[in-house]
């Protein structure tokens, strides 16, 4: 059980997400793209058919509409209870969804568990990652193996828009992007329903070493690293994503 309920809950991570504006916001995102990264994927694992699947911070649950539409027994679980009532829309005898906290194991175990889309580095003590990694290796079975789907940071911060507006569904998104104190900002202000938001989203800047420590300490092993959804090679400088699988 994750203790700190009540502070949990006043966290940017725990109320941003969780309203609609934050859908409203990346509705663009490209779908595509996530089911491709999710071909390649799956195919790279050989997972059996069948396996099962946790989407761990799915969501609305693209990943895993998608990973149960191949035949995989899918579990989506996230912090946010409006998403996964979205989400549950899609349940089937082989999907189902939960609000479930990453820190927490789960009483399952999967053959694979996917964090994907920059789904790790919000919390404010590195003990909270640490124990994430841990519930995520202790909810794999013996065969299983785990994606961890992260911004590369190097790329991130070299190609940082400092403000931009954004105009969704006539909402004037103002964001502001910064770097402080080893974490990534973005600020996100604008008025909708009458009312003045604003919303600040803080992402650790965890680069792969940072991951080997930590994953070190939680004794998992890295296996392999690539650096876009294509699942290329990695470089530090150049790519988009820093993926990682490890068991
Ligand atoms: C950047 S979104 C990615 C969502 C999804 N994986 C996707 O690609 O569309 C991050 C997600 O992490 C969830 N989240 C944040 N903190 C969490 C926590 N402590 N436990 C579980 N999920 C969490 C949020 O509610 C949100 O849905």
């Amino acid at each position: 059980m994750i203790e700190n309920t009540e502070s949990t809950s006043n966290k940017w991570f725990a109320s941003w997400f969780d309203t609609p504006y934050y859908h409203i916001l990346y509705k663009d995102r490209d779908y595509t793209e996530a089911q491709h990264f999710m071909d390649s994927l799956t195919g790279y694992l050989n997972l059996p058919e069948e396996a099962r699947i946790l989407d761990l911070a799915c969501g609305k649950g693209r990943h895993s509409i998608y990973l149960n539409s191949l035949g995989y027994n899918v579990t989506g679980a996230d912090l946010s209870e409006n998403s996964i009532a979205e989400a549950s829309e899609f349940s089937n005898e082989t999907l189902g969804f939960k609000v479930h906290d990453m820190r927490e194991v789960c009483e399952n175990k999967y053959d694979a568990i996917f964090n994907l889309f920059t789904s790790f580095g919000y919390f404010d003590d590195d003990a909270d990652n640490l124990k994430t990694l841990k519930a995520i290796h202790s909810s794999l079975n013996e065969t299983g193996f785990a994606c961890i789907d992260f911004m590369n940071v190097d790329y991130v911060i070299d190609n940082l828009v400092p403000e931009e507006i954004k105009t969704v569904e006539n909402i004037d998104f103002h964001i502001k992007r910064y770097v402080k104190e080893n974490h990534i900002y973005k600020e996100i202000k604008f008025n909708a329903d009458g009312e003045d938001f604003h919303f600040t989203e803080k992402v650790q800047a965890l680069r792969l070493a940072d991951f080997e420590k930590m994953m070190e300490e939680a004794g998992i092993y890295l296996l392999d690293i690539f650096g876009n959804y294509k699942l290329q090679k990695f470089f530090k400088s150049q790519s988009e994503r820093l993926i990682m699988i490890f068991k």
